[in-house]
């Protein structure tokens, strides 16, 4: 009877570090997640700034040659032409403002909680910054807005993040390939709405291994390709109680979807 009480209790202690133990490695884990979207964070920092100062320089250029024809119609004496080119500045300035909205949005390093968000603002603020490339590289976009807001539980900026690291993925995947197209879906299940970008792209080399940190398949030294984008983004998505996952589809390209919780309408008012 003794003997089997103090097997009992080495068996309880040997629980009771097991338990320890875990709680440790978890804690651990929390903390390299939390390292790892703070790193994330800067390089999609330095990525964005870069796409942001390109998309920032092509309106700037065209605002310079408006201004000078500007002024040879005035010379000319036809002052509605004129006008019609000090139009176009004033568009090119407000696509400016809001290009320069977005990234400040970006940069503020605040410690955003979980709110209400509106999906459909997310993806119109990822294709702003995209939009040059995908003109460039003569992708297809399909995808129709919905015309009215879509409530999701999220942090703003990090959703943005996510949905532009996907985008760039798929851009990515299809750089230099004959068809290019890509589609984003919103689609509202019930409690759920989900988020699917898919591209026409080579496809996931290694579906098992895309969610781990540093792992890429593009070159390294370039300003894409360090690997963290799609764990940073598991981190993300998981921190607002979603889910995010990616396959290949058949007939080629690759598929991504992020589930969010959705704001039931009679709450978003
Ligand atoms: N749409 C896609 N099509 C094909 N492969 C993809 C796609 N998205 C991700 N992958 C694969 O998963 C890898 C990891 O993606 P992830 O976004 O984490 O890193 P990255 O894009 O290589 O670098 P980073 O995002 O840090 O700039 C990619 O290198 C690529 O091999
Ligand atoms: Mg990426």
């Amino acid at each position: 009877m003794a003997a089997r009480t103090r097997e009992l209790s080495t068996a309880v202690d040997q629980l009771r570090d097991e338990v320890a133990e875990r709680l440790e490695a978890e804690a651990a884990l929390k903390k390299a997640q939390a390292d790892l979207i703070r790193a994330g964070k800067l390089s999609a920092l330095g990525q964005m700034s870069a796409g942001i100062s390109h998309e920032l320089n092509q309106p700037l250029m065209a605002i310079r040659s408006y201004a000078e024809n500007g002024t040879a119609f005035i010379a000319r004496g036809q002052p509605e032409i004129a006008g019609e080119n000090l139009d176009r500045i004033s568009d090119l300035a407000r696509r400016m403002g809001r290009i320069i909205r977005n990234l400040r949005a970006f940069a503020r390093q605040e410690v955003e909680g979980v709110s209400d968000v509106d999906l459909v603002g997310v993806i119109d603020a990822v294709l702003e910054i995209t939009q040059t490339r995908m003109t460039h590289e003569e992708v297809t976009l399909d995808y129709s807005p919905p015309s009215s807001p879509v409530m999701v539980r999220g942090g703003e900026v990090r959703l943005q993040q996510v949905v532009l690291n996907l985008v760039s993925n798929a851009l990515d995947a299809m750089a230099g390939r004959a068809d290019r197209r890509l589609t984003l879906r919103i689609v509202a299940e019930g409690a759920t709405t989900r988020l699917s970008v898919r591209d026409t792209g080579a496809g996931i080399a290694e579906p098992e291994r895309m969610f781990d940190p540093f792992y890429s398949t593009k070159e390294v030294g370039q300003a894409e390709g360090m690997g963290l984008g799609l764990s940073i983004s598991y981190a993300i998505i998981e921190s607002f109680g979603g889910t995010i996952a990616g396959h290949n589809v058949e007939g080629g390209g690759a598929e991504f979807t992020v589930g969010l919780t959705a704001v039931q309408k009679s709450e978003a008012a």
